[in-house]
């Protein structure tokens, strides 16, 4: 069965390296996999109760369908201050309020760029933390840190160039789609 995974990203900014991973991915999928963007952690406001009592924005409700009509998620986001983005932070806040709340269950595989030496490393490991909450099935292996990120990308072009890098990612998209098969067939054997 074709396998269909959509992507969150964490940085607004437009020459943003997790960007350019994010857009790079469509075109590193294996065969049977398509991979789209959900819409912008811009366009999420700050979590309120009081205005999700009102009823959920537009933006965060379109993304929890989306998310749930998807076989998986990649979550691509820069690391700031040793943990995942507060935008970030914010649409997952908003997401996990959603009924029913569409990362249950959900494979997720974390990819992280960065300048530094250790590619964001530590938001993975905040990012997981979160992620225990909502029930999701985040992949262990392989993770995704490409650090040094300057020295793979053609930034003028907005290419990610290193050939290593790149099939690495194809990799991990690999590794969700057999992860994305094993929670199915686990279901499956339950009934
Ligand atoms: C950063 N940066 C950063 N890098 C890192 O490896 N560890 C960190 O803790 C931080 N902290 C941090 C905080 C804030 C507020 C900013 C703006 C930046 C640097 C960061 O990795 C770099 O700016 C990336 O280029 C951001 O990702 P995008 O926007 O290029 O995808």
């Amino acid at each position: 069965k074709p396998l269909h995974f959509v992507t969150l990203l964490g940085s607004l900014r437009k020459g943003s390296l997790n960007g350019i991973v994010a857009r790079a991915l469509p075109e590193l999928t294996p065969e049977g996999v398509t991979i789209t963007p959900l819409g912008s952690i811009a366009d999420v406001p700050l979590y309120d109760q009081d205005v999700q009592e009102q009823g959920f924005p537009a933006p965060v409700l379109a993304m929890a369908e989306q998310i749930r009509a998807a076989d998986g998620l990649i979550i691509v986001t820069p690391e700031y201050n040793y943990s995942m983005p507060g935008g970030l932070k914010n649409a997952l806040d908003w997401l996990s309020r959603v009924t029913p709340q569409p990362l249950a269950g959900k494979p997720v595989a974390l990819q992280t760029a960065s300048p530094g030496a250790i590619g964001g490393a530590r938001a993975q490991y905040h990012l997981r933390q979160t992620l225990v909450f909502l029930d999701a099935f985040v992949l262990n292996k392989p993770e995704v840190m490409i650090g040094q990120a300057i020295s793979k990308f053609d930034v003028e072009q907005a290419k990610l160039t290193d050939e290593p890098t790149r099939a690495y990612l194809t990799r991990q998209i690999e590794a969700l789609a057999a992860l994305v098969r094993q929670v199915a067939g686990n279901a499956g054997a339950e009934k």
